[in-house]
């Protein structure tokens, strides 16, 4: 049994410790936004934040995570079903094209924004590793600035 709280509930998870996050999170919880591409850590689809930090759950075994804190894309959605500023400007920036590789995307950004408020576009480079076979990145760091700006004026 491995004691966490995933996006901000506190569970009981009753799975074997070396499980890969990834699939506690799609196979024993039902959040189908984390998604599976390459299982070694490359393409950051399967990112979530683990106690704030963007982290590949493919490669993360639940036993890793007892008493964290794990968030997915569902997490992000604020408490009264409002978006946040990193999904409303993707969706004001019109970046998924497949949208499979977005969930992971969207945690990564908002990592980074988390830490460096105003990222340049070197930051961004530099923080969002992920990989996009659509080739979205233009918009993706469109959509990056834009949720900056957003949170400068919230
Ligand atoms: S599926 Fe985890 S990084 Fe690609
Ligand atoms: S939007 Fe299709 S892989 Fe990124």
């Amino acid at each position: 049994m491995v004691s966490l709280t995933v996006n901000g509930s506190r569970m009981d998870i009753d799975a074997d410790e070396n499980k890969p996050l990834l699939w506690v999170l799609r196979e024993d919880l039902g959040l189908l936004g984390p998604k599976y591409g390459c299982g070694i850590a490359q393409c950051g689809a399967c990112r979530v934040l683990i106690d704030g930090e963007s982290t590949p759950s493919c490669v993360t075994p639940l036993g890793a995570v007892t008493g964290a804190s794990v968030v997915t894309i569902e997490g992000l959605t604020r408490p009264d079903g409002t978006l946040s500023d990193v999904q409303q400007a993707w969706i004001d920036e019109q970046v998924p094209q497949c949208g499979f590789c977005q969930p992971g995307f969207i945690i990564a950004a908002t990592a980074l924004l988390d830490s460096i408020p105003q990222p340049t576009d070197a930051d961004i480079d530099e923080a969002i590793s992920n990989i996009c076979r659509c080739g979205t990145y233009p918009r993706i760091r469109r959509a990056i600035h834009r949720a900056a700006a957003a949170r400068a004026q919230a």
